[in-house]
């Protein structure tokens, strides 16, 4: 089983969207797949409980139980697993990052997000680990997107090659317990998250 984390010490980056969304891409690919949800606040969670589909599989847990949960899902023929983590809980972000394979960061090209993101790869260098920044929320027009870019290079983290555009499908469907790829499968937004899949697979080698 691989593991995928997605950490973000500032609210509202993205983490949330972007396990939820990647999580059912690798169930449309026949992966059988797990949510492990680690924020309190349990919005995958939510999410999960509001679907009519059984997959993926979304699991409430804490920190320190996540090795127990892990291991569960390897138990139960899970092929990937994907952390979603809190913005405020510096244990509960490195326990995933200690357990992952891939970490991701969703950040927005917007400076107070691009201020804050220091903070969230400190926290994987303190693992000796290292990270990739996943640009989300990127607006249509304009040149906020090559700024971050920009203004990410000398933290020495790589970016992914494919931005995630600020889009209308990535709000309603988690509205109706679903995600871009079921609830609008010919737009953008699920083509956008077929192809970060896509380059997430040849990260993991999987
Ligand atoms: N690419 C996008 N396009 C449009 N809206 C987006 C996009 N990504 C996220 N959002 C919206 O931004 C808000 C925050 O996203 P999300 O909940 O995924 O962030 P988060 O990092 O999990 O937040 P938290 O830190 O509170 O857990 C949500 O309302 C979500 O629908
Ligand atoms: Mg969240």
């Amino acid at each position: 089983m691989k593991t995928v984390a997605i950490i973000s010490r500032k609210g509202g980056a993205g983490k949330t969207t972007l396990t939820v969304h990647l999580a059912v891409a690798a169930c449309i690919d026949g992966k059988e797949t797990a949510i492990i949800d680690l924020d309190p606040q349990a919005s995958a969670a939510g999410w999960g409980d509001s679907r009519k589909q059984e997959t993926p599989a979304v699991v409430s847990a804490q920190a320190a139980r996540l090795p127990k949960v892990l291991e569960a899902a390897v138990n139960n023929g899970a092929d990937l697993a994907i952390i979603d983590t809190a913005p405020h809980s510096e244990t509960a972000a490195l326990a995933a990052i200690r357990a992952a394979d891939l970490i991701l960061i969703p950040c927005r090209p917007a400076i107070l997000d691009l201020r804050a993101i220091g903070d969230t790869i400190d926290l994987v260098n303190l693992a000796s680990k290292t990270a990739i920044v996943v640009l989300n929320a990127v607006p249509p027009r304009g040149s906020l997107a090559d700024e971050a870019v920009e203004a990410i290079a000398p933290l020495g983290v790589s970016i992914a090659p494919i931005r995630i555009g600020q889009r209308a499908a990535f709000v309603h469907s988690l509205t109706a317990g679903q995600t871009a790829q079921e609830y609008e499968p010919e737009g953008k937004a699920a083509e956008e998250i077929q192809q970060v899949y896509k380059w997430m697979c040849k990260q993991l080698i999987m």
